[in-house]
């Protein structure tokens, strides 16, 4: 059971929020949180099932919230979803760009058409939704005052910081997805005022996503490299979307901000800290007298 919020629960209170994946996984919990948290929320997937399971879950909890059916990678159905929802809604403040296809492969056993897929749907959907929405959530925007600028909040990862293992087409797409929020925060932030931010999150348990990156059969607790000794939840992203959408982040725009408990930057301790308390001084004497410096602070 996730920890209480500690935001209030009218942070969001009369935004309305498109989440593109918000059927399940991360992307759900973000359309739970952002429900509990005040706003409105539609999500959008390719399956109608999940999403009517989805809206009927969020609605038993008291959040107005509607599912609409559509694939990112297609520019109608973008531009229908995002119409779908401000008619129904009356307005859009923040997209959440969560949709995303995944799943491992090396690199030779990729086709192109693979590699495309997963770039289709995390960076050229990311772009087409973005360009379907910008026009309601600028300043000035149906329903919304002249100063009052949308939020979009892109999901990425943190596998292109470095390389991973079997993701050469996850990482390329969500290289090019920080990308895009780095761009889009400098055009749109001047021009309309919307903030456009990234959130990149690393092993977060119970998602599809880690069913299919860490698969059982590996046989890993992917918690055991994080710096935090654990893996994340999914709570912890969606606290963190409320954090730079809501009036917590007004002055944060261009930021992709990893919630991994620092496990991009894990590295294996090589030396332990008695060992290192019993010879780093040692050491740095010897360098110093081959290089004739005074030992006076040793
Ligand atoms: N390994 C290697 N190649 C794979 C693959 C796998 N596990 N899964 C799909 N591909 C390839 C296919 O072979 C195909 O290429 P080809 O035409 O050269 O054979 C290409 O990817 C497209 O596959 P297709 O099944 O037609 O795509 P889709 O649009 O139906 O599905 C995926 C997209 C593959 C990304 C699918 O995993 C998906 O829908 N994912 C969304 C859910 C998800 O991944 N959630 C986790 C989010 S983090």
């Amino acid at each position: 059971m996730a920890d209480e919020s500690p935001f209030r629960n009218t942070v969001l209170k009369g935004k309305v929020a498109l989440i593109t994946g918000g059927g399940s996984g991360i992307c759900f919990e973000i359309a739970t949180q952002f429900g509990l948290h005040g706003a409105m929320v539609a999500i959008m997937g390719r399956r109608k099932h999940v999403l009517d399971a989805a809206v009927a879950s969020l609605e038993s909890l008291g959040i107005r919230a509607v599912g609409v059916q559509g694939d990112v990678r297609k520019k109608e159905d973008a531009s229908r979803v995002v119409e779908t929802v401000v008619e129904e809604l009356g307005r859009l403040d923040i997209l959440i760009n969560g949709a995303a296809g995944n799943f491992l492969s090396a690199a030779e056993d990729l086709s192109p058409n693979g590699f495309k897929t997963v770039m289709d749907i995390d960076t050229v959907g990311t772009f087409t939704m973005s360009h379907a929405a910008v026009n309601y959530l600028k300043q000035g925007g149906k329903g919304k005052g002249p100063n009052e600028g949308g939020v979009i909040i892109s999901i990425s990862a943190t596998l292109h910081y470095s390389a991973n293992w079997y993701q050469i087409h996850v990482s390329a797409a969500k290289a090019a997805v920080d990308s895009l929020t780095r761009s889009l925060a400098l055009e749109w932030g001047t021009d309309y005022k919307i903030r456009c931010n990234g959130i990149a999150p690393g092993p977060i348990s119970g998602t599809p996503g880690m069913e299919k990156l860490n698969p059982e059969e590996a046989g890993i607790s992917s918690g055991d490299a994080v710096p935090l000794g654990k893996m994340g939840e999914k709570w912890d992203i969606a606290m963190a979307a409320i954090f730079l959408a809501s009036e917590s982040g007004k002055y944060i725009n261009g930021a992709v901000l990893p919630v991994d408990g620092g496990s991009w930057l894990a590295k294996p301790r090589y030396i332990s800290k008695e060992q290192l308390r019993q010879f780093g001084r040692a050491v740095e004497q010897r360098s110093r007298s081959k290089t004739q410096l005074p030992n006076s602070k040793l």
